[in-house]
């Protein structure tokens, strides 16, 4: 069976919606008939989040929101980085088989390095790293955003280097890129994103989400006037959640006239309501109790430890230690 995997850096403020059906849901969906996992990436975090609490708060809440949304009887494996006892130990002898001009030519880097003129050495090594939490499972195909294809490309001349320089071990990992979902339309009809404050997150309480939804940008009509739901950033998003028929019925409202944004903006709102009722109250029952998170995440860290030691066995048999 293909094996895939994700990993997230808790370094976000949540999931929203955009994350959700860019990132979460065709996961899922590429997930079904193989071996998948999704770890979270809380070392890679170590780049940019130095507060202890910070940190812990935001991994706890990515927990939650990903132990809600996955399905109580998931077969998907979801484990802590920062928990292989051996992932430092493969990237130290990735490292000594990567050479200084592969690094070098690593566009983020150059990218941070020119934003901050002291960049950490955790950040040069962020793709070493993020290399050894794809090749120590030998995983076939991570899916990806157009912006990690030259991690993933860097990963692939990595475990080739290994392989080339004490012999097969590493598999080469394939990626894919989901061009679909790059533009959904929010709140103001921009490309979601945290600096513009438009979207919402998928576990805010009934009142912000309310607050969120009637503050998307609509047109001017009058209430009466037929209005065009192709044009309306509301209907955009019914379309995202809702079944056909409800879409169409909507789809109607909107061209019979006597049918207000405000209505259809409280559809919206009983449609996302709906579509996350199980994951929303999943994620209010983990505010009160972490056991059944704890339990699973120990269990699954240990099946992560194996593929990593028997790895990290190998190499040190190939490389003479
Ligand atoms: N670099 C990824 C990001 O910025 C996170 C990540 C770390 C990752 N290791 C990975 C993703 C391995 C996929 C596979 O979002």
């Amino acid at each position: 069976m293909k094996k895939i995997l994700t990993g997230i850096k808790p370094t976000w403020n949540g999931m929203h919606i955009w994350n959700y059906l860019g990132a979460f849901k065709p996961f899922l969906e590429l997930a079904e008939g193989k071996e998948a996992y999704i770890f979270i990436a809380d070392y890679h975090s170590l780049t940019s989040v130095h507060e202890a609490e910070t940190l812990k708060k935001n991994k706890l809440r990515l927990l939650k929101e990903y132990f809600a949304l996955l399905p109580h009887d998931t077969k998907i494996t979801v484990f802590e980085q920062s928990k292989v006892n051996r992932i430092n130990d493969i990237t130290w002898i990735l490292s000594s088989v990567t050479p200084l001009s592969l690094m070098l030519r690593w566009h983020s880097f150059k990218d941070s390095k020119n934003k901050n003129s002291d960049i950490n050495m955790a950040v040069f090594n962020y793709p070493l790293l993020m290399t050894s939490d794809i090749i120590s499972y030998d995983i076939d195909i991570v899916p990806i955003w157009k912006d990690q294809i030259q991690h993933m490309e860097f990963a692939r001349d990595i475990a080739w280097n290994f392989n080339n320089t004490y012999g097969e071990l590493f598999k080469l990992p394939d990626y894919h890129v989901d061009k679909n979902l790059q533009t959904i339309p929010w709140t103001d009809g921009r490309k979601m994103s945290k600096s513009y404050d438009n979207f919402i997150w998928i576990f805010d309480d009934e009142k912000t989400l309310k607050k969120k939804i009637m503050s998307i940008v609509t047109w001017s009509e009058t209430l009466e006037e037929p209005k065009d739901p192709k044009k309306c950033n509301v209907f955009a998003l019914i379309k995202l959640f809702a079944s056909s028929e409800k879409q169409k019925e909507i789809a109607k409202k909107y061209k019979a006239g006597n049918y207000g944004y405000g209505h259809a903006k409280l559809e919206l709102l009983e449609i996302i309501l709906e579509y996350f009722k199980e994951a929303r109250a999943r994620y209010y029952s983990f505010e009160n109790d972490m056991s059944y998170i704890e339990k699973k995440l120990s269990e699954w860290n240990k099946i992560a430890n194996k593929l990593a030691d028997e790895k990290y066995e190998k190499m040190m048999k190939m490389v003479g230690l």
